[in-house]
């Protein structure tokens, strides 16, 4: 018996030493310790052996036991060591491959500019106002002294949708629905799109950005008007920028003036970019009119104020030396990179 043993010691160490896979260990385990094991019916048979020589050949069996179940574990512990290495070959990254970079998108050129104007007038106190682009007649037009048959609608190519409603060819219906609201003093900017049945061409477009301005208040002069463009243009386009008003006819403001700040690009000698003129037009302006007011239920004895109206595409344009207004509304990125 002691040499069976022997032999099962054996022959177990040379099948453990050979083992290539946890279920080929899981059968050599069963094949020697399990309820039918070589081991188990060896034990089995000791109840035949003299009494004297159980417990010796017990002990032996017990060793013999004890030396099989730490093979097994040593094996299994090798076994799991293999796989974890295998398999962290197999899912190496390699670190020093170069990663791929998301760029990150930034502001459109005409966003860029409507930051800037809003930032200067909220400096000032002034509010955001908004009104619908979709609006009535008697905003765009009527309420703003331009009447039905008044030259001045003529200037402007109208979407109409009825008689009474179009898209806004202007920001100024904000002047009349702010003042509707609100009793002075006022003093708010409306930034937004507004449309014309303008071909499409370097210059023009049908949709395009306006940004109104105005303010009313008692004792409010020409001379605010003059100071507070001075202070916007310092603003957007440099320290020692000046302005410069010429006359014009605006029918919801009166005076009336067109609005021209020097060439930031020349200092006002004249170059390229404002067309040897020194000057560079930006914006509509004036004194509201005391019919505006009234309709609005303001009254004009007591309370003045001043209105502008500046296209943000003609500024963007200048301001970043862009040559064809199309470009702004393609949205190709190689464009938009730029600024
Ligand atoms: N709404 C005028 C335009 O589109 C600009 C303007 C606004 C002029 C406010 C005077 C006062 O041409």
């Amino acid at each position: 018996m002691r040499q069976q043993l022997q032999e099962i010691k054996a022959q177990a160490e040379g099948e453990l030493s050979a083992v290539g896979s946890m279920q080929e260990l899981e059968n050599i385990r069963v094949r020697y310790l399990g309820k039918k094991g070589q081991l188990t019916l060896v034990l089995r048979g000791m109840g035949a052996l003299p009494p004297e020589e159980r417990p010796v050949v017990g002990q032996l069996a017990n060793e013999v036991r004890s030396f099989i179940e730490g093979k097994i574990d040593a094996v299994k512990g090798e076994l799991l060591k293999k796989e974890r290495d295998e398999r962290l070959l197999r899912e190496v990254i390699d670190v020093t491959v170069p990663g791929k970079r998301r760029r990150l998108g930034h502001r459109h050129p005409l966003s860029i500019v409507m930051d800037e104007v809003k930032e200067v007038f909220i400096g000032m106190g002034y509010e955001i106002a908004e009104g619908p682009e979709v609006e009535l007649d008697y905003y765009n037009f009527e309420a703003l002294n331009t009447p039905k048959g008044h030259p001045a609608r003529d200037t402007q190519d109208t979407f109409y949708i009825s008689e009474n409603v179009l898209l806004r060819t202007q920001t100024s219906p904000v002047q009349i629905r702010t003042m509707e609201k609100k009793k002075p003093p006022i003093r708010i900017i409306c930034p937004g799109r507004v449309y014309r049945s303008d071909a499409v061409d370097a210059t023009h477009s049908p949709v395009f950005h306006q940004i109104e301005g105005l303010a009313v208040d008692k004792g409010v002069t020409m001379g605010d008007l003059v100071g507070t463009l001075q202070v916007f243009a310092a603003h957007l386009f440099g320290e020692n920028t000046k302005v410069r008003l010429r006359p014009h006819h605006f029918p919801f403001t009166e005076p009336s003036a067109e609005v021209d700040v020097s060439c930031w690009n020349c200092g006002g000698k004249g170059c390229r970019m404002c067309k040897n003129e020194g000057w560079i037009e930006i914006l509509g302006a004036g004194m509201v009119h005391p019919k505006v007011l009234e309709v609005c239920g303001i009254d004009p004895d007591i309370y003045s104020g001043f209105a502008f109206g500046m296209g943000v595409e003609r500024i963007a344009m200048a301001k970043f030396n862009i040559e064809d207004m199309r470009l702004m509304y393609e949205n190709d990125v190689r464009f938009l990179r730029q600024f």
